[in-house]
């Protein structure tokens, strides 16, 4: 079958391994369902697999994709959940240690067909597209669950986004504002902001810039070259919620701020499949649509690695089959 895939990891290079061919069709398994893959859309995850980041080598090839909608073998129309957990684990699955997401240790969605366990695929709302329903699976449902259930914020509270055009960057905003919140957002370029102005954020500011007053909660997945900006940015008592560290890992902890002001920082993670259910109904009841910045065939998915790996995002990336 057709497939978007990583052939090798490449850590210097990463899209010198992306390759547009053939993959064998996924062997059906018990207990497992073939969706019929209709959208797909592209997350940074994606780009850390072609590093080799998060995957053991033995692993390629492996094709690319954590997040999809498409057409069970029934006719059923469903968006897929990728956090894909241990049979016998019970509760919260993203905190199973044997958990995997899609393309860590099962194929991903950037073919014809994937296969995934029964309770991975997800009735698709009629409201959305297929191609507004593969946005839902990893950068929404990790800003749902930062949003609603780590932060703790409440409506007429203040966010921080760190980042404007990302995918989990215009999820956070545009659940933020539909929920209530006043939204403000950093982000490194004027097209950026009027990125998320257009998406509803209250006020937009260059990176690293002064605020007008602190905020209740920041929202982080930039990391080292943001960090110190959101620890300064909080209010004494106030949260970071993290949940990625795009410019590197190792930022300045700042205990002394941590401790005197009583700050938290709490690390986020995806979501559950009852989070996913949850937040495709908010979308539908709230009619509420994530910002596609790109939509083109999944032929073209080199393209869509390209502007991702150079920070040209205008909302998600989403490949159509
Ligand atoms: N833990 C989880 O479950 C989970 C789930 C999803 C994503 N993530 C992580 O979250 C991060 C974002 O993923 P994504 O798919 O949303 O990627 P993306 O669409 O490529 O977005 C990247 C975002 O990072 C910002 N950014 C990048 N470098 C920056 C820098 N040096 N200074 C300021 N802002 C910078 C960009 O801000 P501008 O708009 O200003 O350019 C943009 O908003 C990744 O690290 C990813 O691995 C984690």
């Amino acid at each position: 079958m057709f497939a978007v895939y990583a052939a090798e990891p490449k850590p210097d290079d990463p899209l010198a391994a992306l390759t547009v061919g053939e993959r064998p069709d996924p062997e059906p398994r018990d207990g497992w369902v073939t969706v019929t893959v209709k959208a797909a859309s592209l997350n940074m995850h994606d780009l850390w697999t072609l590093r080799g980041v998060g995957i053991k080598a033995e692993r390629f090839p492996m094709i690319l994709g954590c997040d999809g909608a498409g057409v069970l073998d029934d006719g059923t129309e469903v968006v897929l959940h990728s956090v894909i957990g241990d049979p016998d684990w019970s509760g919260d699955e993203t905190l199973d240690p044997k958990r995997t997401l899609l393309t860590e240790l099962h194929q991903g969605t950037f073919a014809d067909k994937v296969i995934v366990p029964r309770r991975n695929a997800l009735p698709k709302p009629a409201e959305l597209s297929f191609a507004e329903g593969a946005c839902m699976g990893t950068a929404w449902l990790t800003a749902y669950r930062m949003l609603f259930v780590k932060s703790g914020l409440r409506p007429g509270q203040t966010m921080l986004v760190q980042g404007a055009s990302g995918g989990v960057s215009t999820a956070l905003i545009q659940l933020g504002r539909a929920a209530g919140y006043r939204v403000w957002v950093t982000g490194r370029s004027a097209e950026k902001r009027a990125v998320a102005a257009d998406l509803g954020a209250h006020q937009t500011f260059e990176s690293g810039a002064r605020l007008p007053e602190r905020v209740d909660a920041v929202f982080e997945t930039v990391g080292k070259a943001t960090w110190s900006h959101s620890m300064k940015a909080l209010k004494p008592g106030g949260i970071i919620v993290v949940s990625g560290s795009t410019s590197g890992p190792d930022a300045n902890a700042d205990l002394q701020r941590l401790f005197f002001l009583q700050l938290r920082v709490v690390g986020s993670t995806m979501g559950t499949r009852d989070e996913l259910a949850d937040l495709l109904r908010f979308c539908a009841s709230a009619n509420l649509r994530p910002k596609i910045g790109t939509e083109v065939p999944m032929d073209q998915a080199p393209a869509g690695f390209q502007a991702m790996a150079d920070g040209e995002t205008a909302g998600k990336i989403v490949f159509t089959r």
